[in-house]
């Protein structure tokens, strides 16, 4: 059994994106970030301050913009307008969820689709269906880049997917189908969850329930990844995945904390850079 070490491949990813912004700024070009918080959720917080951290990191521009959960619809859209019309902001993120009240696909529809690195506006979405895209969504093309970076194969293989979010769930499939796999998408309307399950190949679970996965739902040998980010009864961080139980019966399982997520901030910077490039034509 192998642990994936997303940290190492995430730490990887980041240092060719600074190379490559070390050469853009001596062309006086520096990629531009600008992430938006609505409210006080704490996990939230964390994961805004990693992404302001990978920036400072690989070199670019990071602005936050923390509004109070009591900000308007209004007022976050001409925050948006502002940031969609400032050339030196190549990126715009708003973390999801947004508080109770703000409509999430209205903010989401409001971001240029050139600036959109989360790559979550309709138009990026249809372009990954055809598969004529510029940015993928960060957390799906972090878990293939661990693949890739494993040896991995996904050509053929039973894929099944537990999640079916626009975030993680749908895009994760439609990547994998991508590169050959036969997948299978699950739900919580799903009947025998536990027979699919274990008939995969490669298992992403991204449900956000703590230790969902046992042992009994994974076939020997599996490939095991998880996106959860979850609290155990202690409070303790933890996947979707029961690790100590799960472990021994797979091939290649991620960690939490250190698996998928370091992934998905190092993508959010592959895109910040692309988006710099294609904007000034590079
Ligand atoms: N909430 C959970 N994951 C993500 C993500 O990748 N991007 C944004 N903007 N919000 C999220």
């Amino acid at each position: 059994m192998t642990i994936i070490d997303g940290k190492k491949v995430s730490a990887e990813v980041k240092a060719k994106v600074a190379e490559e912004t070390a050469g853009l700024k001596k062309q006086g070009i520096t990629p531009g970030l600008a992430v938006i918080l609505v409210g006080d959720d704490p996990a939230s917080r964390v994961y805004v301050n990693n992404k302001k951290k990978a920036c400072e990191l690989v070199g670019f521009k990071s602005e936050e913009y923390a509004l109070p959960a009591s900000a308007s619809q209004e007022e976050l859209l001409a925050l948006v307008e502002e940031l969609n019309n400032r050339s030196d902001i190549n990126g715009i993120l708003c973390q999801l969820p947004l508080p109770e009240g703000l409509d999430d696909s209205a903010v989401i529809e409001a971001i240029s689709p050139l600036k959109d690195v989360d790559a979550f506006h309709k138009q990026n979405v249809g372009r990954i269906m055809i598969g004529d895209y510029d940015f993928l969504p960060c957390t799906p093309a972090g878990i293939m880049e661990m693949l890739h970076y494993y040896d991995i194969s996904v050509d053929g293989k039973k894929c099944v997917v537990i999640g079916r979010s626009n975030i993680v769930g749908k895009p994760m499939a439609m990547l994998l189908l991508h590169e050959n796999g036969t997948v299978t998408i699950c739900h919580s309307h799903t009947k025998n969850l536990s027979e699919i399950t274990s008939d995969a190949d490669i298992l992403v679970a991204a449900i956000g329930v703590p230790k969902f996965v046992k042992a009994d739902m994974v076939k020997k040998g599996a490939v095991v990844i998880d996106v959860g980010m979850d609290r155990d009864e202690e409070g303790k961080l933890c996947g979707d995945v029961d690790f100590d139980d799960v472990k021994d019966k797979c091939s290649y399982i991620t960690p939490v904390p250190g698996g998928v997520g370091p992934m998905t901030i190092a993508t959010l910077m592959k895109n910040t850079l692309k988006a710099c490039k294609l904007q000034n034509n590079l």
